[in-house]
């Protein structure tokens, strides 16, 4: 008989990134661009970018590793594996069962989601279904991105903004009253025309919009989209404050998608945080889009800016557009 848990978190976290630094002062060598109109307007300093010869499956599986040991288990202990990417390796097999084979995670059910920067939180609310409901004991979830491979590098707009990495989560039962405490996941499709990356079909509008030959990268409306994730990232966090019947006073760490430190400024001063209670990584990688927030929460657990008890929320926006948001108290340590 299947056992129903009353509470379920993360239980284990990893991330993996690629070597390659590429720096603003590269930028300036490919681009009509500078280092100091790029940090004034984005915080990005650096970012990282894969090799031509690996795929993006290599960082996600290697952060899947890493995660399932920080848990204390095996990959064979894995019941599901969901992959949060916008930029799959190839559409299929899913980037989740290519990194089930790296791994060696048997043959338990796979399958990648996407909903672009809001991935992971969309992937933690998924895997916590699987945990109450007691079909799986252990969820991964991985934000796996190759953005590398979808930007035009000639485009200075959009170019100078994106990153390649990945991080995971291994979601399980956790001790009630610890771990996800409240939840919010949203969508409005009538604003997806603001970000696209074109895959098997593309409209006139989209041939017309980019300018490379290739018309597989992606196209977004910087001021349109800034607009919406400012108030996402506050409409989002206030929901599951307000669901959990806590206020911004109680969060010790807000965790948000990095896409621009303007954008996290914005909405900080909207939701009235102070900003050593928010994580800002962007600096070091720009947008990772769904390996964004896994990347930073494992960075934050592993400089121990994390304790047992501590409020979290992690918040996201992106292409949909969509957005959505998870309030935690952390369970480790
Ligand atoms: N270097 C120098 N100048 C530049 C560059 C650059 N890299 N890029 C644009 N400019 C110029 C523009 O051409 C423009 O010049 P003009 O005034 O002569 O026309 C000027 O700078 C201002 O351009 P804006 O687009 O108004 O600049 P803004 O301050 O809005 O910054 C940016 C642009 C960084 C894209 C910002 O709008 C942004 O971050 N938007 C949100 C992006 C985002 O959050 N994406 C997340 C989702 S993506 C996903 O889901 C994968």
């Amino acid at each position: 008989m299947k056992t129903k848990f009353n509470a379920a978190g993360i239980i284990g976290l990893g991330s993996c990134v690629p070597d390659k630094v590429l720096t603003n002062f590269d930028l300036e060598k490919m681009v009509d661009t500078s280092d100091e109109w790029i940090v004034k307007r984005t915080g990005i300093s650096e970012r990282r970018i894969l090799d031509k010869s690996t795929p993006a499956s290599h960082i996600g599986a290697e952060a899947a590793r890493k995660a399932i040991s920080n848990a204390g288990l095996t990959p064979l202990d894995i019941d599901m594996i969901i992959v949060t990417t916008e930029t799959p390796d190839y559409l299929t097999p899913s980037m989740a069962c290519m990194i089930q084979d790296q791994i060696g995670a048997g043959k338990c059910p796979a399958f990648d989601l996407n909903a672009a920067c809001s991935g992971f939180i969309y992937g933690l609310v998924v895997a916590r279904q699987f945990i109450i409901t007691g079909s799986c004991r252990y969820v991964l979830v991985v934000g796996c991105e190759g953005l590398s491979r979808v930007v035009d590098w000639e485009d200075r707009s959009t170019c100078i903004l994106f990153s390649d990495g990945a991080g995971a989560a291994v979601v399980g039962a956790v001790e009630e009253g610890y771990g996800i405490i409240s939840t919010y996941i949203g969508a409005d499709g009538s604003l997806g025309h603001n970000i696209t990356i074109p895959c098997c079909y593309m409209n006139e509008s989209d041939v017309e919009k980019r300018h490379h030959e290739n018309k597989r990268v992606i196209w977004l409306d910087g001021g349109e989209v800034f607009k919406f994730a400012v108030k996402a990232l506050e409409e989002a966090t206030n929901r599951v404050l307000q669901d959990a019947g806590l206020t911004i006073n109680d969060v010790d760490l807000l965790v948000p998608h990095q896409a621009n430190a303007r954008i996290i400024e914005g909405a900080a001063k909207r939701l009235e945080i102070d900003n050593e209670s928010i994580y800002v990584n962007i600096h070091k990688y720009g947008n990772m889009s769904s390996a964004s927030i896994p990347v930073a929460l494992d960075e934050a657990m592993r400089n121990k800016m994390i304790k047992k008890g501590d409020i979290l929320v992690l918040v996201g926006f992106g292409g949909g557009l969509t957005l959505g948001s998870v309030l935690l108290k952390w369970n480790i340590g």
